[in-house]
C-alpha cells in the first residue's frame, strides 16, 4: 500500500508519477516529471476516477489491486478520455470484466475511436447534472468542455465536498512523495510549472475555463483533486485566483520579460543593455530569455506571467528570425490577449523585423504595441545610447 495515498474519508490516491519521460505530449519538456493522478472510492461500491498513462502501468494497477484487496471494482469513472489518463481502461476492463464505464456520449465516441474492443464493456452513460452514488458518496457530473478536451467532465463529491476537476488546476511535476499542496512550498516548487502548464495545455480555452469556474462557484468545494499535481485542500481560493487571471488573460504580475532572438551575439547584448538600462531607471521585475535557447512552452509561461513582453531580433531572410516567429505563431495559437509589446529590430541592412511583427501582434485582442521601437544596424554603439533610452521609457511608461 506504499504507494496508495489517504486523500479523505473513502477517497484515495492511486496514480503515479513518472520522472523519465522526457516531453510531455511529446512537445513540452518536463525536467521536472510528471504525475498521473488515479482516485479510488472505497464505499459499498468500488469506484475508480480516470486510470492513468501507460508509463506507470506497473505502479497503477499495484495501486488498485491493493485498494480492492480482494474486492471487484464496480465502476471506472472517466473524466478525460485522453491517453494520458486512459491508456489503462483496456487494461482494467481485461482484469475486471464485470465493471461498468461510466463516461459521457463523447467518452464513449472517442474511447472505441481509440479502443475498439470497448464496444463491449458495460456501459454507463451521463450527462450534465446526472449522479452516481456509491453509498456514502453521490457524484454528480459537470460538464466541463475543451478544459482541456470536448468530452471532459468534472465529479462533485457531495459527501467529501471534493471536486475532481480532471485537467483543470493540475501542473506538471512529479509528486515527491507529498500528495496535499500544503504539503509542499507550492510557489516556489510548482507555481511555475502550473502556469507553463495551463497556459501551454489549455491556455487557448479560456472562456471554456470561465465557464467551468462560473459553475464550479456554486458549488461548496472543500478539495480539489486534479488529474495531475498535488491534491488541494488549503488555500484554495488563492489556486482558483490564480485560475481566474490565466483564464481571462489578465497579466499575473507587472513584470517584464525581454526575449531576444540573436545570431552571434549583439542582439543579446542589446538586450542586456535594455534590461539594465530599464533597471537604473525603475525597480520593474525583469527577466531576459534567449529564444532560441528557451523551448518556448517556457516563453509561453511567461507571457501569461509578465504584463510587458519586449521582444528583439533580427532580421532573417527577409522574414523574422525563424525562432522568434515559431514563438509568435504559438502566442497566436494560444489566443494571448491583453499585453503590452515593445518590439526591436537588428538588421546588417534592410531590418524588417519590426513591421512583420507588428502586422502579426495586431492579430492579438487587446494588445498594445509601444509607439516607440528600436533598430540596431549590426550592434549597439554608443550613439545608440539616446534611442535605446527613449525605448526604455516607452517600456517603463507603458
Ligand atoms: Fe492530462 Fe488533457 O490530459
Amino acid at each position: 500500500m506504499k504507494g496508495v495515498k489517504k486523500i479523505t474519508d473513502g477517497i484515495f490516491w492511486i496514480g503515479g508519477s513518472d520522472k523519465r519521460l522526457e516531453r510531455f505530449e511529446n512537445i513540452f519538456p518536463i525536467p521536472e516529471g510528471v504525475s498521473y493522478n488515479s482516485y479510488f472510492i472505497d464505499d459499498e461500491k468500488t469506484a475508480v476516477f480516470d486510470t492513468a498513462d501507460i508509463t506507470v502501468s506497473d505502479q497503477y494497477l499495484e495501486n488498485l489491486k491493493d485498494s480492492l484487496d480482494g474486492r471487484k471494482l464496480d465502476y471506472l469513472v472517466v473524466l478525460h478520455m485522453e491517453p494520458d489518463h486512459c491508456s489503462l481502461i483496456s487494461l482494467v476492463a481485461g482484469l475486471f470484466p464485470e465493471v461498468t464505464i461510466v463516461g459521457n456520449a463523447k467518452t464513449f465516441t472517442f474511447m472505441e475511436q481509440f479502443f475498439p474492443e470497448s464496444a463491449s464493456y458495460n456501459k454507463l452513460e451521463v450527462k450534465e447534472g446526472d449522479t452516481l452514488s456509491t453509498g456514502k458518496h453521490t457524484f454528480q457530473f459537470v460538464n466541463a468542455p475543451m478544459v482541456h478536451w470536448p468530452e471532459v467532465m468534472f465529479a462533485y463529491d457531495t459527501a467529501s465536498k471534493a471536486l475532481l476537476s480532471a485537467d483543470a488546476f493540475g501542473t506538471f511535476g512529479a509528486l515527491d512523495g507529498g500528495i496535499f499542496s500544503d504539503e509542499y512550498d507550492f510557489e516556489k516548487d510548482f507555481l511555475d510549472s502550473a502556469r507553463r502548464y495551463y497556459a501551454n495545455i489549455v491556455g487557448k480555452y479560456g472562456m471554456q475555463v470561465q465557464a467551468v469556474l462560473k459553475k464550479a462557484a456554486g458549488l461548496d468545494i472543500q478539495m480539489i483533486l486534479p488529474l495531475h499535481g498535488p491534491v488541494w485542500r488549503k488555500d484554495i481560493a488563492w489556486f482558483i485566483d490564480k485560475y481566474q487571471k490565466w483564464s481571462t488573460y489578465e497579466p499575473e504580475t507587472d513584470d517584464i520579460a525581454i526575449i531576444y532572438g540573436s545570431l552571434y551575439g549583439h542582439t543579446a547584448s542589446a538586450a542586456q543593455a535594455l534590461a539594465s538600462c530599464i533597471r537604473e531607471k525603475t525597480n520593474a521585475d525583469i527577466k531576459v530569455f534567449d529564444v532560441s535557447g528557451t523551448d518556448v512552452s517556457y516563453l509561453i509561461g511567461e507571457v501569461w506571467r509578465c504584463k510587458k513582453l519586449v521582444l528583439m531580433c533580427p532580421t532573417y531572410n527577409n522574414g523574422i528570425y525563424p525562432p522568434m516567429e515559431s514563438f509568435l505563431s504559438d502566442m497566436n495559437a494560444l489566443g494571448v490577449q491583453n499585453r503590452v509589446f515593445a518590439l526591436a529590430q537588428n538588421g546588417t541592412w534592410a531590418p524588417v523585423t519590426v513591421k512583420l511583427m507588428t502586422e502579426k501582434i495586431s492579430t492579438l485582442k487587446n494588445v498594445t504595441i509601444v509607439d516607440e521601437s528600436l533598430t540596431i544596424k549590426s550592434a549597439l554603439h554608443k550613439n545608440d545610447q539616446e534611442s535605446l533610452e527613449r525605448f526604455a521609457d516607452a517600456i517603463i511608461g507603458a
